[in-house]
């Protein structure tokens, strides 16, 4: 195994990922370096890593921003960051992870910037001999991320793709468009500078352990998949409840996305995906993300009327969320009093392929809800007959698997089982997998892993032009049929409630409802 960037022992906090196979030496640069991003997920993720042996011993990180700090103002303000994570041993390994920092001032439309980073870079090759691989990290505003990948490309900072080594990536964070139009104009300029190998369009929901059991759940097991399909499967359901609301001053760039481009573009069209596609032929990143694309090019074409019937938006009005009140959306800092924007979304939407055809498929995503779970709950029919006596726990009878994506990750299978005594009454019991219990460390952060892929060059786990261009696809022609003057309004819905009535009409119509979570 190659020598590692100071592993001292296994981390008591946080168990590392398996040491498989550690990267190649690299620079990582962060553009970015002073946002909330690299504070809060990606330098921690690399600390991390290094911490649990992941990382080479010749690695080094960049911090890139307009500020004009030095390497020591970026290292305190990053360890601040750090501290606040409880490692015990903390000190003991900050130094050496800090000696591995550095920080290069520039803006990010000036030449001179870039040419004083290349500079930079070409120093760590030989004072940290990481070899000329460079990983570029667009934690950025998306108004940024084409200036930056031009500038990068006229700076001569982007090797040619066919070149195996050293190696140039770019990790494009979200939202990758905000709409059909501007998700292809984006794609046009990244293609001018970045072959499709080199560019790593990041959807976080993708790193997270459970969300990757998906596959293995369905796949790495024989018992499932001959029922995961309309003959057995009479609906599903996807929720990714929220409690917070615009909490850290995100208001206003929310309000220029919604839950609508947020969370149902990227994460929740994600797990449609990785709940519907067909057995890829092996996992490769290819064949995965080929089956996925076909998933989201069979989502339904809707008139603006469809849209109507089949989508609910709403926004929170002032409540309380345990014991705590907090005010609607529209009073929300940065949000505009008349906004249109709308932090919860619901859908009814149906697939158009032989394995799902006329099965339901229902969506809900909120802020403030009464608590933060992501799961998904895979119904299955009731059995044809009814033997036994009528269930008085107010179960409807039909099986039930529910994945568990976050949190108390895992997964539960609800089955009948009968009531002991003389009658033939019958009870609703679970099996029930916990990872905390099976695995007995936590999952590790989706950022570690997927930083990881990046630097091993593993695309598997990161969306593809094709998925993101699909993806726009459906959600545009919401936004379109809400943009027409005839479109109704948002409703709403009170803070720490379980959404709008409205949306519970969306399964009462097929004689289903919302799981109480
Ligand atoms: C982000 C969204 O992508 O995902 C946030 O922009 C949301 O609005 C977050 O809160 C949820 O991520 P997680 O990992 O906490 O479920």
């Amino acid at each position: 195994m190659a020598e590692t960037l100071g592993v001292v022992e296994t981390n008591p906090l946080r168990e590392a990922l398996p040491r498989t196979r550690v990267p190649d030496p690299c620079t990582v640069v962060l553009f970015g370096a002073t946002g909330d991003l690299t504070h809060r997920k990606l330098v921690p993720a690399l600390y991390h890593l290094a911490r649990g042996g992941n990382l080479p011993s010749e690695f080094a990180i960049v911090g890139y921003a307009r500020r004009d700090w030095t390497d020591e103002q970026l290292r305190e303000e990053l360890k601040k960051s750090l501290a606040k994570e409880g490692d015990s041993d903390f000190e003991r390994f900050w130094d050496q992870f800090a000696s591995h920092i550095v920080f290069a001032p520039g803006t990010f439309d000036d030449p001179a910037g870039y040419a004083k980073l290349k500079q930079r870079l070409e120093q760590l090759d030989s004072s940290h001999g990481t070899r000329g691989n460079r990983l570029y990290y667009l934690a950025v505003a998306p108004e940024f991320f084409a200036t930056i990948i031009q500038q990068l490309g006229d700076a001569g900072l982007i090797y040619p793709a066919h070149q195996e080594s050293p190696w140039s990536r770019v990790v494009i964070e979200k939202p990758f468009g905000h709409d059909l139009a501007s998700a292809r104009a984006l794609n046009r300029e990244v293609s001018n500078v970045l072959d499709e190998t080199q560019v790593y369009r990041i959807d976080h929901y993708l790193g997270k352990e459970t969300v990757q059991n998906i596959l293995a759940l369905r796949f790495g097991n024989s018992i499932f998949e001959p029922i995961w399909n309309r003959r057995h499967v009479a609906s599903v359901q996807i929720t990714v409840a929220e409690e917070v609301g615009m909490a850290g001053g995100r208001g206003a760039y929310y309000d220029t996305a919604g839950a609508i481009r947020d969370m149902v573009q990227n994460h929740m069209m994600q797990l449609l995906c990785l709940v519907a596609m067909e057995p890829p032929v092996d996992l490769s990143a290819d064949a995965v993300r080929n089956e996925k694309v076909k998933v989201l090019q069979a989502l339904p074409k809707w008139t603006e009327a469809e849209v109507y019937e089949h989508v609910v938006r709403a926004q929170y009005t002032a409540g309380s969320i345990q014991g705590e009140d907090v005010p609607g959306y529209l009073q929300e800092k940065g949000v505009k009093p008349d906004s249109k924007t709308s932090p919860y979304v619901a859908l009814r939407l149906t697939l158009n392929t032989w394995r799902w055809a006329d099965v339901p498929f229902y969506l809900r995503t909120g802020k403030r809800l009464p608590k933060r779970a992501t799961e998904i709950a895979i119904q299955f029919h009731k059995p044809p007959t009814a033997l036994f006596e009528p269930e008085e726990d107010g179960t409807s009878g039909a099986n039930q698997l529910v994945l568990r994506i976050q949190p108390n990750e895992g997964a539960s299978l609800a089955f009948q089982a009968k009531i002991p005594g003389s009658r033939r009454r019958l009870q609703e019991v679970r099996m029930d997998f916990r990872y905390g219990t099976a695995f007995a460390v936590p999952p590790p952060e989706a950022y570690e892993r997927l930083l990881l892929d990046v630097m091993l060059g593993d695309p598997t786990l990161f969306t593809r032009t094709d998925e993101v261009d699909s993806a726009w696809r459906f959600i545009t022609q919401i936004l379109n049929a809400w943009e027409k003057p005839s479109a109704p309004s948002p409703v709403t819905y009170p803070a720490g409630s379980w959404g709008p009535p409205e949306a519970d009409a969306l399964p009462a119509r097929d004689g289903a409802h919302w799981r109480r979570l």
